[in-house]
């Protein structure tokens, strides 16, 4: 390299190896653009990977909260007119403190032949449906007897239990702890009998 006028690496190359010069600029180029994609995914992966389990909004009660039915049906039987409601909802086990289906005594002995389903029904659907009616959350659903098969056959308190207390994505109570634990029962027993 004696000329005066001293050319470039790439001047000086692109006459006498026009391919090698190509090649090293397309190495680059793939490089650079690797390089875009990795950065890209690691981006991606840091944001999407980021657990929302222990964030307050994602706890059972809140997620229960926000897809809960618009409405809810409350039975007072302390209520004016709550008697012609009565018939409807014998439920012989019912605290009467409870604020949902909570039949007079009086009325639930007469019609014991009723009894169970009612206020289970009631309970269900107002609280469980939120999640059982569709399989919310991998929720078993209500009539589903494939999904409540291998559940029913844990016993009826390992389902008790699992309705009083939480599992998993399971709130206890439904997430209204207002319920009695009866009500509770009942809806339990109102669900296992629709899905035998
Ligand atoms: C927020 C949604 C949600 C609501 C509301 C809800 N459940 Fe559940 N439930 C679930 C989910 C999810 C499962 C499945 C839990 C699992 O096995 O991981 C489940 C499972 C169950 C099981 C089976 C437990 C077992 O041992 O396999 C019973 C019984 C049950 N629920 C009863 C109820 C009753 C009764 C109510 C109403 C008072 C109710 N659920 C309301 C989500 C809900």
């Amino acid at each position: 390299m004696s000329e005066p006028h001293h050319p470039g690496p790439i001047e000086e190359n692109i006459d006498s190896h026009p391919a090698k010069v190509a090649i090293g600029v397309l190495i680059g180029a793939v490089a650079v653009i690797i390089a875009i994609i990795l950065l890209a995914q690691f981006a991606i992966g840091a944001y999407g990977s980021r657990s929302r389990q222990n964030e307050a909004a994602m706890r059972p009660e809140r997620v229960a909260e926000r897809i809960a039915p618009v409405a809810h049906l409350a039975i007072d039987p302390n209520a004016p007119g709550a008697m012609t409601n009565a018939g409807a909802a014998p439920a012989a086990a019912a605290a009467p403190t409870a604020p949902v289906a909570i039949p007079p005594p009086a009325a639930a002995s007469q019609k014991t032949a009723q009894a169970g389903n009612g206020a289970g029904k009631k309970v269900f659907d107002s609280v469980c449906t939120a999640c059982h009616g569709t399989g919310v959350a991998g929720a078993p659903k209500f009539g589903d007897k494939a999904a409540w098969a291998p559940r029913i056959a844990t016993g009826k308190e390992t389902l008790y239990n699992a309705a009083l207390h939480g599992l998993r994505a399971m709130p206890p109570k439904g997430g209204n702890p207002s319920l009695s634990d009866a009500d509770v029962k009942a809806a339990v027993d109102y669900m296992v009998a629709a899905a035998k």
